[in-house]
């Protein structure tokens, strides 16, 4: 396949359609190559992604948060940087903002239902064409305006990301939602500064950013709900531990505004808006909903180190 890749999109398409109709199997794509959730592609074109299509532990999912299980012996959630600032590439996939932090420091996340540590690979940003909806999840039926997914694997059992995510306890994303406001998260206003996000306005753009203290982008208190699903790309590997971040970030809206203004094309094709690309909502079943928020009592139980993250070991303060 590998001269599809050098195709223009629809022809790779059409190339992978006749395959797998003529052969019923056709070489593994690579998830890398061209697809789209604003084309209604749900994976069930290409037979190594037919998880997409078939797989009963699919996300992303609608959270009631009156179903999530209290678990009281949830620990916190830590994060490790070896005390390091992080830095690496924001980037315009032509499907999302994605930022690749660089191999050193690495930056690792435990706790919570996490049995083992897990490293940061990617931090993609997803959002919508309008406010209060682009976010994947939902919470209560409600979408946000974006969702910050920090996408790790299982570093003491792989070696990679792509051998972790066919494997079990494979990865472990953390999903924020983000609501615009009247105030930025300042993680986030780093990457959606004027200087930084007119850089990426293109497809395969490309920024290098460092100085990034990535425990800024979590709220003072939060709780969160966790639950086994899916990669919301292809080929929607079922070997995610999903953690959603229950209390909202702000960003504002002449961020959302640049954000928006991102294109899904290079520069010589058709301005067409990156937004609206997450994946539509995948049923729960009755997969298990787990918190770590006492819904009796949701405001006196969110206050202690429990509620905080955790970072290098010490409970962090700013
Ligand atoms: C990340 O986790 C690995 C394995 O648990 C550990 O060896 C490494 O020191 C951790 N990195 C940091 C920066 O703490
Ligand atoms: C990822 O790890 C697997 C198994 O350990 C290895 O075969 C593969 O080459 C690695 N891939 C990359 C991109 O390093
Ligand atoms: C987000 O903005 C809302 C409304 O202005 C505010 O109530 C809330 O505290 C803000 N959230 C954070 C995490 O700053």
């Amino acid at each position: 396949m590998g001269g599809a890749a050098r195709l223009s999109a629809p022809r790779a398409l059409v190339l992978w359609a006749a395959l797998g109709a003529a052969a019923h199997i056709g070489p593994a794509p690579d998830p890398e190559d061209w697809w789209s959730y604003k084309d209604n592609l749900q994976g069930n074109f290409v037979p190594a992604w037919s998880l997409c299509a078939v797989g009963k532990r699919q996300s992303p999912v609608d959270v009631e948060l009156k179903r999530a299980l209290y678990d009281p012996f949830l620990p916190p959630l830590r994060l490790s940087t070896g005390g390091e600032k992080l830095r690496g590439t924001l980037y315009n996939t032509g499907r999302h903002v994605s930022f690749l932090p660089a191999p050193r420091p690495v930056v690792n996340v435990s706790g919570g239902p996490l049995l083992y540590s897990h490293r940061l690979s990617e931090l993609r940003l997803l959002f919508g064409a309008r406010d209060g909806a682009g976010s994947e999840h939902q919470i209560n039926h409600q979408g946000f305006s974006a969702e910050v997914q920090l996408i790790h694997f299982n570093q003491e059992l792989y070696g990679n990301l792509s051998a972790a995510s066919r494997s079990p306890n494979g990865l472990a994303i953390l999903s924020f939602f983000v609501n615009v406001a009247g105030s930025s998260n300042s993680f986030l206003s780093r990457l959606l500064s004027r200087d930084t996000i007119t850089r990426i306005s293109y497809k395969n753009d490309a920024y290098f950013l460092q100085d990034l203290s990535l425990e800024l982008l979590f709220p003072e208190s939060f709780g969160f709900v966790t639950y086994q699903g899916s990669l919301s790309t292809p080929p929607c590997s079922e070997t995610v531990t999903w953690i959603l971040i229950d209390r909202a970030l702000n960003i504002t809206s002449l961020q959302m505004h640049s954000l928006r203004l991102l294109s899904q094309n290079p520069p010589s094709q058709i301005f067409q808006s990156l937004s609206g690309n997450g994946r539509p909502l995948q049923p729960l079943a009755h997969r298990a909903l787990r918190g770590n928020r006492d819904p009796r009592h949701p405001e006196r139980r969110c206050r202690g180190p429990n509620y905080r993250l955790h970072v290098d070991g010490a409970p962090h303060g700013r």
